[in-house]
C-alpha cells in the first residue's frame, strides 16, 4: 500500500457511465483538471446517463457529449468510468459490454462489485481498476483507494490515479480484500466524523453553550486539528501527547478510557467492515 502523487499521464478521452452524485463530481473535476499538457475542457468527455434531465444540463455546462444509453460512442474513449449504483450494474454491463475495446481502461467506483465480477460481465476488457473515493470528493479533498486486476498495466494504474487526484489524494492497494476495510474506514469515515461532531456539539450545549456557537467551535476545531495534522510528520498519538498534562483534556481522556470509548469505536468499524464483506460479492452478473 502506498500514497503518492503520480506522474501526469497523457490527455485521455473519458466516458462516464452513470452521472448521479459521484459521476457528476468526477465529470466536473475532469473537465477542469489539467492532465498532461492539456485540460479536458469537455473535449473527449462523454457522459452516459439514463436520466436525461440533469445530465443534459451537465453535458452542456461541460461541453461534453451525452447519451442516455451506452452506444458505439463509448468505444472511442480511452477510459470508461462506471458510476451506476451496484444494483444497476447487471443491466448497465449488458448495455456496455458490446462497446468495450480490450485496450480501454475500465474504472469501477461501485461498492461491493469485485474485479472478477467486472471481468466476467465485461469479458473484452483487460485493464480494470476498482476505486473507492469518499464524500469529500465534493470539495476535492477525497481519499481514493485503488486496486487493479493482475493483468492491468502500470500505466493504466497511473491513469486511474491521475483521474482520482483531480478530486483529492489516492492510495494504491495490492490486495482486493483490503477494499472492504478501506470502505469501513475512509468510505464510512466522513459519517463517523459527523457522528462525533454531533456528539461534541450536544456535549457543548449540555455545558451551557448555544447550539450555533457549539457547532462553530466543533467545526473549526475539527478543521484546524486536521490542518495541523496534515502540516507536518507528527502522527495522531504524538499530537495528542503535546496537550497539557494534568488538565481538563487529560481528565476527559481518563473518562473516555473508563468508558472504553476506543474499544467501542473499533466495534463500530468492525460492524461496518463485516457489512461490506457481506455486501461484497452479492452483486454478480445476471
Ligand atoms: N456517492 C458517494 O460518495 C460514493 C462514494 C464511493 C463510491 N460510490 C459508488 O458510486 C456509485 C454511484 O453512486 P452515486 O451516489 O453517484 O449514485 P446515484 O446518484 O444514484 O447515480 C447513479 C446514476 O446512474 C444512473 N444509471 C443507472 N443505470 C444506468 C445505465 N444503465 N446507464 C446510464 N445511467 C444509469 C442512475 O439513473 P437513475 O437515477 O435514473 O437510476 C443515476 O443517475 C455507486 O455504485 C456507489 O457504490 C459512491
Amino acid at each position: 500500500m502506498g500514497a503518492a502523487r503520480s506522474a501526469a499521464p497523457k490527455y485521455m478521452k473519458t466516458a462516464i457511465i452513470g452521472c448521479g452524485h459521484l459521476g457528476s463530481i468526477l465529470a466536473r473535476a475532469l473537465a477542469a483538471a489539467p492532465l498532461g499538457n492539456s485540460t479536458y475542457h469537455g473535449r473527449g468527455l462523454h457522459l452516459v446517463e439514463r436520466n436525461p434531465q440533469s445530465a443534459q444540463a451537465l453535458a452542456q455546462e461541460l461541453n461534453a457529449s451525452f447519451e442516455t444509453q451506452a452506444s458505439a460512442a463509448v468505444s472511442r474513449a480511452d477510459v470508461v468510468i462506471l458510476a451506476v449504483r451496484p444494483q444497476d450494474f447487471a443491466q448497465a454491463s449488458i448495455e456496455l459490454a458490446p462497446h468495450i475495446e480490450p485496450k480501454q481502461l475500465i474504472i469501477s467506483v461501485l461498492a461491493g462489485v469485485r474485479l472478477a465480477t467486472l471481468a466476467k460481465a465485461l469479458p473484452r476488457c483487460t485493464q480494470i481498476v476498482r476505486a473507492m473515493p469518499n464524500l469529500p470528493a465534493l470539495v476535492h479533498q477525497a481519499i481514493t483507494a485503488l486496486v487493479a486486476s493482475p493483468q492491468t498495466a502500470s500505466t493504466s494504474v497511473e491513469q486511474a490515479r491521475a483521474i482520482f487526484e483531480s478530486v483529492g489524494k489516492t492510495i494504491l492497494l495490492h490486495e482486493e480484500a483490503q477494499i472492504d476495510a478501506v470502505t469501513a474506514i475512509s468510505g464510512s469515515g466522513p459519517g463517523y466524523v459527523f457522528y462525533l461532531a454531533q456528539a461534541l456539539s450536544e456535549a457543548a450545549q449540555s455545558i451551557g453553550l448555544e447550539a450555533e456557537v457549539a457547532e462553530t467551535l466543533v467545526r473549526e476545531t475539527f478543521y484546524g486539528s486536521a490542518a495541523l495534522w496534515c502540516s507536518g510528520p507528527a502522527g495522531a498519538q504524538a499530537l495528542r501527547s503535546t496537550l497539557t498534562k494534568g488538565g481538563g483534556t487529560e481528565a476527559a481522556f481518563k473518562a473516555f478510557d473508563d468508558e472504553k470509548i476506543a474499544e467501542r469505536l473499533a466495534e463500530g468499524v468492525k460492524a461496518a467492515w463485516r457489512r461490506y464483506i457481506e455486501l461484497s460479492g452479492k452483486v454478480t452478473t445476471q
